[in-house]
């Protein structure tokens, strides 16, 4: 799609206004890709019905094929056709949605959707997201849309149509620009496909708010251990990690590091040449939607070689941010090991 592509080759970026809605929705009905906004972060949605429109996904994050794609629709009653929904999944749909839950159901017999998009698993990974722009979409289109962050495969979750750019440039024929994404921070993922509800992504809806509507308890299983087959596919790859070293629990800056503070403390980083806050006021939801911005932002400059992040409380969304910040320094190490850059696919 050559053609659609702005002369500069940076992709174009379009407003989400009548024109920019209509533009995407001609683009997503031939089965190409489209950037768009959710209230987490934005997503490279296409088609989930149209393997073609699902390949692209994969073509242009260069994601590992293995790695199964969440499923967007407008609402609840949508999705009853291609997935089989238990009385749980009912009860946290009518709680949640729209919202930054997304369960992981077993894929109906009649089921439209791609099995591309679910990699070739019998379950189907799907969310209602509260972004009524994207819900507007989903409905005119009339097929749910599968949709990854909008980032190269490895690379930082985008929050801003300025970090699709950065990170797709013009692979992606359109961005609709719809602003800042209010939490920042990827949906919880919870799989309701075994016997008892899993975890398997933190997010900005917890464990324990689930537990709460389900009346029973949510295990979490956030990581795979050693020898253990991963739940989720995601859980192989490497995900979020700025392209520079991170350092965590770091209450000062050494030479070079920029500083990554939270809270209100003036001494934590002191000294540091680039100081920046997740949160002056200390709140975790304002930490987790500036998350990513200020990761692109740190990365981007060039007067410092790495980045020491501040200690954070380890509850709630710390515990999200901690799960992201880990996984990147987890696969620093691995790939320093192995002497790739960082930025590397570690596949
Ligand atoms: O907030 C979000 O969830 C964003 C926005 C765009 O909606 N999307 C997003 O998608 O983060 P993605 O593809 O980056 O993450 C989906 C996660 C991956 O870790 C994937 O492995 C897991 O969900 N997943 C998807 N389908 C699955 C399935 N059938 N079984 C297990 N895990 C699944
Ligand atoms: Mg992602």
């Amino acid at each position: 799609m050559q053609q659609d592509r702005d002369s500069t080759g940076q992709g174009r970026i379009m407003v989400a206004d009548a024109a920019g809605q209509a533009a995407a929705l001609a683009l997503l009905r031939a089965g190409e890709a489209v950037a768009l906004p959710t209230e987490t972060v934005y997503g490279l949605a296409a088609d989930a019905t149209q393997d073609h429109a699902v390949a692209r996904i994969f073509e242009i994050k260069q994601r590992p094929k293995l790695n199964p794609l969440i499923a967007h629709y407008a609402s609840l009653e949508e999705a009853r056709a291609d997935v089989v929904l238990s009385p749980q999944a009912e009860r946290l749909a009518q709680h949640f949605w729209p919202g930054p839950l997304t369960l992981i159901l077993p894929r109906s017999a009649e089921s439209r959707l791609s099995l591309l998009c679910s990699a070739g698993l019998p379950t189907a990974a799907i969310r209602v997201p509260d972004h009524a722009v994207t819900r507007g979409l989903i409905r005119e289109l009339g097929h749910p849309l599968a949709a990854p962050s909008a980032n190269r495969s490895g690379g930082l979750s985008p929050t801003t149509p300025e970090h699709v750019v950065h990170s797709l440039g013009g692979d992606v024929p359109l961005i609709l620009a719809g602003g800042k994404c209010r939490t920042g921070l990827e949906s919880s993922v919870l799989d309701l496909s075994g016997e008892s509800p899993v975890l398997l992504r933190p997010g900005a809806i917890s464990a324990q708010q689930i537990s709460a509507v389900l009346g029973c308890p949510v295990a979490s299983h956030f990581t795979a251990g050693a020898g253990e087959a991963a739940r989720s596919p995601g859980q192989l790859y490497r995900h979020y990690a700025p392209n520079k070293p991170l350092r965590l629990e770091a209450r000062e800056a050494r030479a070079g590091e920029a500083y990554l503070a939270f809270g209100p403390n003036p001494f934590c980083g002191k000294g540091a040449s680039v100081r920046l806050n997740l949160s002056p006021e200390g709140d975790l939801t304002e930490a987790a939607a500036n998350l990513f911005a200020l990761l692109h932002r740190l990365d981007a400059m060039p007067d410092c070689t790495a980045i020491a992040v501040a200690p954070l409380p380890q509850e709630g969304l710390g515990l999200a941010i901690y799960d992201r910040l880990h996984k990147a320094a987890a696969a620093q190490e691995e790939s320093t090991a192995s002497g790739l850059p960082f930025n590397a696919e570690s596949r």
